[in-house]
């Protein structure tokens, strides 16, 4: 464990690391797990007198795409490293009209479309409790609160609320699948929210999830999705985004991570 009691984990998606230049690097750690590898070593790093644990979900170099992402070994490893609370960063499509490339939202609620992943930690077995996860409301309401408090204080614009649509990837959705899942009510898309986000909550930590949004979803823009404009989108987001996860560690340093209250609960069997 490490010694401080209350390290945030940053687990972060393509254009992984921006922060990295403003924290202090302390170590790079590799946790075994019984699930097997971490999509990377964990970066642990020091800002505002906090603990950050960062991890690159898609491995150094970006090899590992959203379906081969090992989430429980992730999740097992933070919550080992003694994480209370984490914030996940993922680049997303926009579907409701007002969130267009290069803005920040914070998601409430989560749709699971993916298929095949190993997405519980409560998997049966001789030595486990059959436990279920409340899942209501899937992130951290009082860590939302936290990043919104860190946004409204620095004029971040952030779009409050919207509900995130995880796809099994790795290729892009149709123009029919946006469709349906604006129908379901999906606000923006992306493929790695899930199981991240409940294997978070199985393990207790306070998760929440900033999105930033790189491309209108399929079907969505006036021509098809590239490379290059969601690079740019990223790229006029990302100050923003930094800029925010380094106001929301200070808010958290401010009041102690480990006091957080989780809004989900494991039910026991
Ligand atoms: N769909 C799924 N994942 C994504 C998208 C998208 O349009 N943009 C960024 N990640």
């Amino acid at each position: 464990m490490i010694e401080d009691s209350r390290p945030l984990a940053l687990i972060c998606g393509s254009g992984a690391s921006i922060l990295l230049p403003d924290m202090e690097h302390q170590e790079s750690v590799e946790v075994t797990t019984p699930y097997g590898e971490t999509s990377a070593p964990i970066s642990i790093c020091r800002l505002h007198g906090l603990t950050v644990c960062v991890l690159n979900r898609h491995g150094e170099g970006h090899t590992i795409p959203p379906h081969r992402i090992n989430y429980r070994s992730n999740i097992w490893a933070l919550a080992e490293l003694g994480c209370k609370s984490a914030i996940g960063l993922a680049t997303v499509g926009g579907i409701r009209a007002d969130l267009i490339s290069g803005s920040l939202m914070l998601p409430t609620q989560i749709i699971d479309y993916t298929w095949g992943r190993e997405s519980t930690f409560f998997d049966g077995g001789s030595e486990t409790i059959v436990g279920h996860l409340e899942n209501a409301n899937p992130y951290c309401n009082a860590l939302r609160d936290l990043i919104l408090l860190a946004a409204n204080g620095s004029d971040i614009p952030l779009h409050d609320g919207g509900t995130y649509a995880a796809t099994q990837g790795p290729r892009f959705e149709t123009a029919a699948e946006i469709d349906r899942i604006e129908r379901d009510g999906g606000d923006v898309v992306g493929m790695t929210g899930m199981p991240e986000t409940a294997l978070a909550a199985e393990k207790e930590i306070c998760y929440a999830s900033i999105n930033l949004i790189v491309n209108p979803a399929a079907g969505r823009g006036d021509k098809e999705i590239t490379v290059d404009e969601m690079r740019e989108a990223w790229e006029s987001g990302c100050e923003n985004l930094r800029l925010l996860i380094k106001k929301s560690i200070l808010e958290l340093a401010n009041c102690g991570t480990r006091s957080l209250p989780l809004n989900s609960h494991i039910m026991k069997m």
